[in-house]
């Protein structure tokens, strides 16, 4: 039997992520939910969701809903996931997972409890090209990874009170986009021992530049994330036989270089993995995969990576003195 959605919040990334939804099998959009009735019943009819409601509780109380995907601001996801969990709904809930490590781990202790199913929505573990990447650094191609420099940068020129610079919504560069510079580094060096963080911020107190080191025991991770100016978007990762680049946008790449040999002479080869819809759909898959096989979490972004990941925010924000109003 198919595994029915229900979607809260409406907002940008509500509206790609079902677009990519209706590409999954066994799996439907049963429900959507927005604070207006008018806006679940437009957003409803234009991708032919059979049940909108113009409130989150009512699409919570509907027993037909399986699985729960929170698309609101950052600083509402863990509000959001306690709610659904304790409406005995499986939850998948946007990145960041939660404004802190204290929220991600009560999150996490519900669904325990609950026992119901977890994850966030780094969809970025989940494509192709990226998955492709780990297994040559598992397979020893790069030979020892000990250098990563990725970045993720927009120029965005938004209004104070818009979710990217308002406070209120944890707004700012790092939640929303270094995030993804962060997992990376993670990923492929582990958990740093050290970590060296600067700033530049909007007059909200919101970050608009944060530069980050991170010191592990495989090596040292260059990375960045802004509101100020565009890179090229390129993810690199250095080993001592190789080097592999993750081609833009990297967090949603479709292809990789990777290139062997780290004296005069080397290979390079490039290929496309392009992504089935934009690429939302593995980490629906792998919901599906984990719900159809009574997981609870998910082995590839497990309830303690999103704990270590929401940890380096943490530190990365002490180190540059970011903190919301609400903590
Ligand atoms: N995985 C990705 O690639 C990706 C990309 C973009 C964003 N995201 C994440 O997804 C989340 C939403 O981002 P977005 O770009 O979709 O934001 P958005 O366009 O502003 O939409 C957020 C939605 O949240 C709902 N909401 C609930 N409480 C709200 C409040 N107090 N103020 C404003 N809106 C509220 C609103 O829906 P209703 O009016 O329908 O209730 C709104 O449309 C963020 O946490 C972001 O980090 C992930």
């Amino acid at each position: 039997m198919a595994i029915k959605w229900g979607l809260i919040g409406l907002g940008n990334i509500a509206h790609q992520f079902i677009q990519d939804l209706l590409l999954v099998e066994k799996t439907t959009c049963h429900a959507v939910a927005s604070r207006s009735a008018d806006k679940a019943e437009e957003f409803a009819k234009r991708y032919q969701v059979p049940n909108a409601y113009g409130s989150y509780a009512a699409l919570l109380a509907d027993p037909e809903v399986d699985i729960v995907y929170i698309a609101t601001p950052h600083s509402t996801h863990f509000e959001h996931t306690l709610r659904a969990l304790q409406a005995g709904k499986h939850v998948l809930c946007e990145k960041p997972f939660a404004v802190n490590a204290n929220q991600v781990k009560k999150m996490v202790t519900s669904a325990v409890q609950q026992r119901r199913f977890l994850m966030e929505a780094f969809w970025t573990r989940f494509n192709p090209s990226f998955e492709y990447c780990l297994e040559l650094v598992e397979q020893g191609v790069l030979g020892d990874v000990n250098y990563i420099n990725a970045d993720f940068t927009f120029f965005r020129n938004d209004p104070p009170e818009s979710r990217m610079l308002n406070m209120d919504y944890a707004g700012g560069s790092l939640l929303e986009l270094g995030v993804y510079p962060l997992f990376l580094a993670y990923m492929l060096l582990g958990k740093p021992r050290e970590v060296k963080a600067v700033a530049h911020f909007h007059e909200t107190g919101a970050d608009l530049q944060v530069g980050i080191l991170l010191k592990s025991d495989r090596g040292i991770a260059n990375l960045y994330s802004g509101f100020k100016s565009q890179s090229d978007m390129v993810a690199k990762i250095y080993g001592t036989k190789g080097r592999i680049y993750l081609e833009p946008y990297w967090h949603e790449t479709q292809g990789y270089e990777l290139v062997v040999g780290n004296d005069g002479s080397y290979q390079s080869e490039k290929a496309q993995l392009p992504t089935k819809g934009k690429g939302f759909t593995y980490e629906i898959e792998e919901c599906l995969q984990c719900l159809q096989t009574g997981k609870l979490e998910s082995l590839k972004w497990s309830h303690q990576h999103s704990l270590d990941l929401a940890k380096l925010t943490d530190t990365v924000r002490q180190q540059i003195g970011l903190q919301y109003p609400f903590e």
